[in-house]
Order: structure tokens, then C-alpha cells, then sequence
């Protein structure tokens, strides 16, 4: 089994502890902050602990480096990894620069080391699922896509709801639909802190007409995880909120006769069934762990791998100058 050091241990870094533990990979953990180096040695006695990065770095036993710092670290944290020969996870975003990210992907090609981002959806059995009904084309052709991550809290000051919630639904709606995109538009409100947006609305428009739209906030009453898709043939919702029957594959939609004079008249709704289908329960942040585990052990490149992780910082950077044009549609090449 790989050993794994995980850099970071905050609100997030804390749980990549714990499944690392779990999978019996967790080999030392490292922040810069002694309260939680202090805190975790309270809980995880068989664990090394370090403030110093360089220690890591150092340590031939070291495989890889899960790093889960403020997102404005991770380049340069990367970049280092890497230059010591670790395999690197990051999490998202994986960078503030499609630039820096350009750099870390030449450099773990260069190197021939794994370099995976932290897309954790993609280890979601629920998104493998729809991605099986839209690939038997059970859902028809795709028309539009909309997801809801909203909740109060946790506000950032590094970065605003853009970046920190959408590397989630954009890698999600990439591997759903693929990366033909045309355009992206986003507005945002900044209420709490100046210039960093709360609320966005992100609006993605594909070149086939097909489009995806992204409802992002932290300043919001309720926590919504939701996607709903919808196709020519059946509708289906994904709400990670729900802990069993998160998927609603529904049997709607609207027929277009052919013949009809009136075009009114030629269509027809449909409300057929509402099917749940059974998925896996497993905690998508094992899976991804363990995928992060096996493409160490194999040397073989994630499946949300370094490319994955420029893809999404590409069309942050886009949807952010849309945003500081008032929305301007603003084009995307991937
Ligand atoms: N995948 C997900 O669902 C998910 C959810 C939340 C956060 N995240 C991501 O995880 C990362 C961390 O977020 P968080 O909420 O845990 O932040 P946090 O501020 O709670 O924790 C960050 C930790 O990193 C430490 N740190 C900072 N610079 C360091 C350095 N150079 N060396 C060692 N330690 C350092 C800090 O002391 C702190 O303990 C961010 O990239 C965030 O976007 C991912």
C-alpha cells in the first residue's frame, strides 16, 4: 500500500485524514498550524505529524502528497511535490492560473507522475449512473442541465463562490456532456465582503445548443446538492442531499407529432413513471482516495487527472471575466 502524506488538516484535510487512516495509507500528516498538529496527535497515535513541509518532501517513504491547502498554496505546493518525485493529489480548485496548472500537468508528464485533482463528484456512484442512462441514450438527446450547490456558509475570503463551489458541478457537466463548449456568462453579488462574490449564477452554452446552468452560494437558507437533467426522452434528478433514493429517473416529457397543422396541437406531454434505481452507498471520498491508491501503485493517470483539473480552472477564469463584464457571453476553447 502507498504511503500517503496529507498537507493541510483544516475543515476539509481533517476528512482525507480519517479515510486515509481508514484505507491503512495514512503515513504522516502535516500543518502549519501547531493547534492542529496538537489536536491530531489526540487522535491518531500511530500517526507521524510535522509542521515542516520540507520533511515531507524529504522522506523517501513518502508516495504521495494529498494536498489540501488554501487553493492559492496549491501550486506552489504541487510544484515542489512533484519536483521530489511524490505522485500529487490537489484539491480543487487545483489552482487560481490555468497557467500554473498548464505547468504542473508538463511537469507531471515530464516526470511521469500520477497528478490527480480532487473532483469528487466524479467518484459519486450517482454520477456514474447518469452518465451510464445518457451513454444507453435512455435519456435521449440532453437539452439542458441545472444544479443547485447552495448553503450558508462556509463564507471564503481567498476566493469566491465561483471557485470554490463550481470545480465541483463544471467537472461534472464536462464529463456528462463533454467539452465542446461555446461560451460561458456568470453574475455574481458580492453582500458579505467586497469584490468576493457570494452568489453566482454561471450559464455554460455548448456548441450543439445544449446548456448547463450552475446556481452557486453560500449565503443561502437552504443546503441544496441537486442536479436535474433534462432529455428528449426522460428527466432525471440527482439530490445528494438525500441519503438513500438520490436518483429520480422520470418517465416526462413533451412528443412532437408529426402531420399536425397547428403547432400547438402537435404536442403531446407525457407523465409516465418515476423510477429510483438502487446505486452504490459507498462514501464517494473513499472511492476517490482509493482510485488515488491504485494510480500509484499502477503509475496510471486519474481519471480526474491534472488535464481534468486546467479544463475547469479554464472555464473559471472565463465565467469570472464574463462576470466582471455583467455577464458578456465570453467564448471557451478547451
Ligand atoms: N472536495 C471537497 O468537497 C472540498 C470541500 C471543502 C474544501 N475543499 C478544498 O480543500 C482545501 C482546503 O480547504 P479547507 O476548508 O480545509 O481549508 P482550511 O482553511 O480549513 O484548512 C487549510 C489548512 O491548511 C493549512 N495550511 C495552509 N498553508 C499550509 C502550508 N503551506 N503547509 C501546511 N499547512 C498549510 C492551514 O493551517 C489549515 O489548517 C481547499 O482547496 C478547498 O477548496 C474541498
Amino acid at each position: 500500500m502507498p504511503n500517503i502524506a496529507v498537507v493541510g488538516m483544516g475543515n476539509w484535510g481533517m476528512n482525507l485524514v480519517r479515510v486515509y487512516n481508514q484505507l491503512e495509507s495514512l503515513y504522516i500528516g502535516c500543518d502549519m498550524d501547531p493547534n492542529k498538529i496538537h489536536f491530531m496527535r489526540n487522535h491518531y497515535h500511530n500517526v507521524k505529524f510535522t509542521d515542516s513541509f520540507s520533511e515531507i518532501l524529504n522522506d523517501r517513504k513518502v508516495d504521495g502528497i494529498v494536498i489540501s491547502t488554501p487553493s492559492p498554496t496549491h501550486y506552489e505546493l504541487a510544484r515542489k511535490a512533484m519536483l521530489a518525485d511524490k505522485a500529487v493529489y490537489i484539491e480543487k480548485p487545483m489552482t487560481l492560473d490555468s497557467g500554473e496548472a498548464e505547468d504542473l500537468v508538463a511537469l507531471a508528464e515530464n516526470k511521469r507522475l500520477p497528478l490527480m485533482v480532487g473532483h469528487l463528484l466524479r467518484y459519486h456512484p450517482a454520477v456514474h449512473k447518469i452518465k451510464e442512462l445518457i451513454e444507453k441514450n435512455e435519456l435521449g438527446d440532453i437539452y439542458y442541465i441545472y444544479s443547485q450547490r447552495t448553503n450558508l456558509g462556509t463564507i471564503r475570503k481567498d476566493e469566491n463562490a465561483l471557485w470554490s463551489f463550481a470545480p465541483h458541478d463544471i467537472s461534472v457537466i464536462l464529463y456528462l456532456l463533454g467539452s465542446e463548449i461555446d461560451t460561458v456568462s456568470a453574475r455574481g453579488g458580492a453582500y458579505l465582503q467586497k469584490d468576493v462574490e457570494d452568489v453566482v449564477f454561471l450559464n455554460i452554452q455548448y456548441k450543439d445548443k445544449t446548456m448547463a446552468n450552475l446556481q452557486l452560494s453560500w449565503l443561502d437558507p437552504y443546503k441544496e446538492r441537486k442536479f436535474t437533467i433534462v432529455g428528449s426522452k426522460k428527466m432525471v434528478t440527482f439530490d445528494d442531499m438525500q441519503h438513500t433514493e438520490k436518483i429520480r429517473i422520470c418517465d416526462k416529457g413533451v412528443h412532437k407529432e408529426p402531420g399536425y397543422v397547428s403547432y400547438g396541437d402537435s404536442l403531446t406531454l407525457r407523465f409516465g413513471d418515476i423510477n429510483i434505481p438502487k446505486i452504490d452507498i459507498t462514501e464517494p471520498l473513499k472511492l476517490e482516495c482509493q482510485h488515488f491508491l491504485e494510480c500509484i501503485d499502477k503509475n496510471k493517470e486519474p481519471d480526474t487527472s491534472g488535464r481534468d483539473g486546467v479544463k475547469v480552472v479554464k472555464i473559471l477564469e472565463k465565467a469570472q471575466t464574463s462576470m466582471q463584464q455583467n455577464g458578456h457571453p465570453v467564448k471557451v476553447s478547451l
